[in-house]
């Protein structure tokens, strides 16, 4: 008899074991489990969600998608980290400690969830949760909202949704949702502050000093709920909401239609609030009619027009409809930046140089007229006056790119123009006035020259005849002893001159196109025994010379302490530097490689070294010649790294290397001579090269040294161009000067920047916007620094600079 509770008991354990075991299957995932790209995911019970590797552009990502026929990514780990390449070996783990912990192909782990958890699970509301031993959420994805809320879901006061860049790409894209503090719900374009002027689209419910969250209810309501009591404050939108706010575009109200059918409505329809990429925050439902079939639509909108999204279109384009189609099209007088992506915005194709503030104007500039349009004000000058008037004050006025007449008034601004739109709807005409640089007259002015009319002769009589052929004979017959005796003479000078013409091979057209090999006599001779030194350098001295006769001065390199290299090799270094062509480098133009000897002739630069400008001459450069030169060098960066076969990184960017040409042009020497010294760049190398005070943090770390070297390097210069002293400098009077990076940001927090310039007459503006770009170079994190072409693009004005983190961890405990 004792024998039976004993069975029973056994039989209940074992079906508790089974549920157990089944509900581990589902969703329960223990400490230990592990998935891997193009395998299992977790799905959540109703197999509805699923957290897991997804698929982007070039590689996986974690996070948790929605299944439909189109799977919609709501949520995805760590968002801006590079995604892991399609060929990776990564795993997700849910350790055995309780981490949620994604380990890439080198075996570098990545936290996603930093929490001791005891189980997890995937709900069927789209929340990822952990839970502690007792059962209790310590984690949750419905925590970290990236582009969208779900069912169930909050926005809290202070946090985000950020747009993605595209349809493809999960990174955080051109867009914010904001949830404010005062209560507002704003949508923001990004790098920009969160004002009025910026924003597009808000709820409108501030001023009542309360603190509100958005909250996406379960049966697809957006609303606001009271913090402090939580009850519902407002309405935005939603699935049966019937109100002046709703705007549902198709008159369809899911969730009344569902109740009709099918009591579980909840189960059977799934909401999501995403902001999209275009900038526009919408509620969606899915729903599944039971046969599996998803059928996804709009039910509300923050707004209907992609044209109202405040940045939709880069600077200076303008937003407009093209088949229904928002398109973005470049303003009269700009091109695109990028060809193949006309949301970047445009730039000017004519130089503001050109501009003279007198009449002549007329003959380089016209001004463009475009009807409805409007765009941000940021004018300089408002004026009433009649379009005419406004148009020609805009003409000889240099500081006017482009005029906005609206209602009588003529506000003048200068480039770059923002949130340009056409308008149709506004009841007051706005016609936008733009000046376009005419081409240069010069160009347009050649026409081709008409071949010279050939005189006609008439033959009149027979006697004319015989005296023509007479006069003829004689001639050819004197012509003939003269050539005789002519040719003679010039054989023996034509040898002669041959003689010269090949020693003089290069002077002219080939020397702009090919490479020459000097012998070490002819460069020996050349610098009359390497007599004068123009200076010293990381690889060797340099002297000056001069070749053809007198006729081009060149500078000789002599290089010493190279690795050990043979000729061919050496050869085709030099080949491969003397392929890069570009205004902004010096010019190899030969070089000698002769047993052991290693030489380098290059274009001499008749003004000396940056530093030489900078540190040591008696007039400082005035400010808009420095920022000519800072462009100078990032164009010449550019070239080096993006536009050349392969990408060349230049190590030791700083002042000395930068040499100014009789124009005072800026061109960058010594590159692609780090090869020379270190071998293969791209591997890990610990003998340091560079300059200290110019090299990147990375080079110390025995990490692998990248273009993001080079911008560090930059940076560093880019300050000593702004404020005309070194980076390290001692005889300064207050020891926090010392360092010139340190002293700019802790200037640059207090806004305090006129001081770095030592009081000199500067552009605010202009001298924030560089110090923020050198700020973004000399970042430690090598990602965190902009790439050559962003700097290129933000010292042109072209793109917005969002505020600088502190450069260095050390720093930021001041
Ligand atoms: C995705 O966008 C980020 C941020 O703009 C960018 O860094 C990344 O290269 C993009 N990925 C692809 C595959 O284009
Ligand atoms: C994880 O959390 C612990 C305790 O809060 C903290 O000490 C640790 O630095 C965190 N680790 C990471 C990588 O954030
Ligand atoms: C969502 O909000 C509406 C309106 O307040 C309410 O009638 C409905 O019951 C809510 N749904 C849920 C699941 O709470
Ligand atoms: C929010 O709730 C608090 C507490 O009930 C109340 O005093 C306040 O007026 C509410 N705010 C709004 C805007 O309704
Ligand atoms: C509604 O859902 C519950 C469980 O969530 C289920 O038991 C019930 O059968 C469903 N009803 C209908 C009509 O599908
Ligand atoms: C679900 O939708 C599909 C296509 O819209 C339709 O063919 C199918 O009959 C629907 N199933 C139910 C049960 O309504
Ligand atoms: C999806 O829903 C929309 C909106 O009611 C409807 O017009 C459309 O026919 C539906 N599509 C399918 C395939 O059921
Ligand atoms: C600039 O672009 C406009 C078209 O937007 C063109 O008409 C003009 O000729 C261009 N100017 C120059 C100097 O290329």
């Amino acid at each position: 008899m004792t024998s039976m509770p004993t069975v029973l008991l056994l039989l209940s354990f074992l079906c508790l074991a089974k549920s157990g075991v089944q509900e581990d299957q589902r969703s329960h995932i223990t400490p230990g489990s592990i998935i891997y790209p193009n395998a299992r995911a977790w799905p959540s019970p109703s197999g509805r969600f699923a957290f897991g590797f997804y698929e982007q552009d070039n590689g996986f990502r974690v996070g948790i998608w929605l299944l439909a026929k189109r799977n919609k990514i709501v949520w995805t780990a760590n968002r801006d980290d590079p995604a892991l390449p399609f060929t990776s070996k990564a795993t997700l783990k849910f350790t055995e400690d309780g981490k949620l912990v994604l380990t890439n192909e080198l075996g570098e782990m990545r936290l996603i969830a930093n929490v001791t958890a005891s189980s997890a699970s995937m709900l069927d509301s789209g929340n990822f949760v952990l839970y502690d031993k007792h059962k209790k959420i310590i984690w949750e994805s419905f925590q970290y909202p990236t582009d969208t809320i779900l069912g169930g879901q909050n926005l809290y006061p202070g946090s985000r949704l950020f747009s993605s860049v595209s349809e493809t790409n999960y990174s955080a894209g051109r867009f914010h949702l904001e949830m404010q503090e005062d209560g507002n719900l704003v949508l923001y374009p990004m790098y920009t502050d969160n004002t009025g002027a910026n924003a597009y689209w808000s709820s409108k419910t501030f001023g009542t000093n309360t603190k509100f969250h958005l909250y996406l209810n379960s049966t697809g309501l957006l609303q606001l709920i009271n913090e402090t009591d939580s009850s519902i404050y407002n309405t935005l939108g939603g699935a049966s909401y019937s109100s002046a706010a709703y705007r549902s575009p198709l008159g369809y109200h899911p969730y009344s239609y569902y109740n009709n059918q099918n009591k579980n409505t909840t189960d059977s329809i799934i909401y999501r609030a995403t902001l999209d990429v275009d900038g526009i925050f919408r509620l969606y439902s899915h729903i599944y009619n039971g046969s599996g079939e998803v059928n996804e639509s709009v039910v509300w909108y923050a707004l209907k027009d992609t044209c109202d999204v405040n940045g939709y279109c880069g600077f200076n384009s303008y937003c407009t409809y093209n088949d229904y189609q928002p398109t973005c099209l470049c303003l009269p007088g700009t091109d695109f930046v990028d060809q193949f992506h006309s949301i970047y915005g445009c730039k000017r194709n004519y130089t503001e140089a050109q501009c003279k503030s007198d009449k002549a104007n007329a003959h380089h500039f016209s001004i463009e007229t475009m009807e409805n349009m409007v765009w941000e004000d940021t004018s300089y000058s408002k004026e009433p006056m009649s379009v005419e008037e406004c148009s020609r004050s805009c003409l000889e006025d240099c500081n006017c790119e482009a005029a906005l007449f609206k209602g009588g008034i003529c506000m003048k601004q200068k480039l770059p123009l923002r949130y340009a739109k056409r308008d149709f709807q506004s009841e007051e005409e706005s016609r936008a006035l733009l000046k376009v640089g005419k081409r240069r007259p010069e160009e347009h002015d050649i026409r081709p020259i008409p071949p010279p009319k050939l005189p006609v002769y008439h033959i009149k009589s027979q006697k004319v005849v015989v005296e023509v052929l007479l006069l003829t004979f004689s001639l050819v017959t004197f012509s003939c002893v003269f050539l005789t005796i002519f040719g003679l003479f010039v054989y023996k000078f034509r040898v002669l001159r041959y003689k010269r013409l090949l020693e003089d091979r290069n002077w002219g057209l080939t020397k702009e196109l090919t490479l020459q090999l000097f012998s070490y006599d002819q460069l020996r001779k050349a610098t009359n025994g390497f007599k004068e030194e123009l200076g010293k350098g990381s690889f060797g001295a340099v002297y000056k010379g001069t070749l053809y006769k007198g006729r081009e001065t060149v500078a000789v390199k002599r290089l010493e302490k190279l690795i050990e290299e043979g000729e061919r090799e050496f050869q085709a270094e030099m080949r491969a530097i003397g392929r890069t062509h570009h205004r902004n480098l010096v010019r190899l133009l030969g070089y000698c490689a002769e047993d052991s000897k290693r030489l380098l002739v290059y274009e001499y630069m008749a003004n000396g070294s940056l530093a030489n400008l900078l540190f040591k001459a008696t007039r400082r450069p005035d400010w808009n010649e420095r920022i000519r030169i800072a462009l100078d060098v990032a164009r010449a960066i550019l070239y080096l790294h993006e536009e050349c076969e392969t990408s060349i990184i230049h190590c030791d960017i700083k002042p000395q290397n930068i040499l100014m040409d009789d124009t005072w042009t800026a061109k960058i020497s010594d590159f692609g001579l780090a090869k020379l010294l270190m071998g293969d760049q791209t591997r890990t190398f610990t003998g340091a090269r560079g300059t200290r005070g110019y090299m990147a943090p990375e080079w110390q770390k025995n990490t692998p040294i990248s273009v993001k070297a080079d911008i560090y390097s930059f940076g560093i210069v880019l300050l000593e161009i702004i404020c005309c002293r070194r980076n390290l400098d001692t005889t300064v009077s207050k020891t926090e000067e010392i360092i010139l990076s340190t002293w700019v940001y802790r200037c640059f927090v207090e806004k305090r920047l006129d001081k770095v310039v030592l009081g000199e007459e500067v552009d605010k503006k202009n001298l924030e916007r560089m110090v923020m770009v050198a700020l973004w170079c000399i970042q430690d994190e090598p990602a965190l620094r902009p790439c050559i072409k962003s700097v290129v693009m933000m010292l042109e004005g072209i793109t917005d600079i969002s505020i600088p983190p502190c450069p260095t961890a050390s720093l930021s405990s001041m």
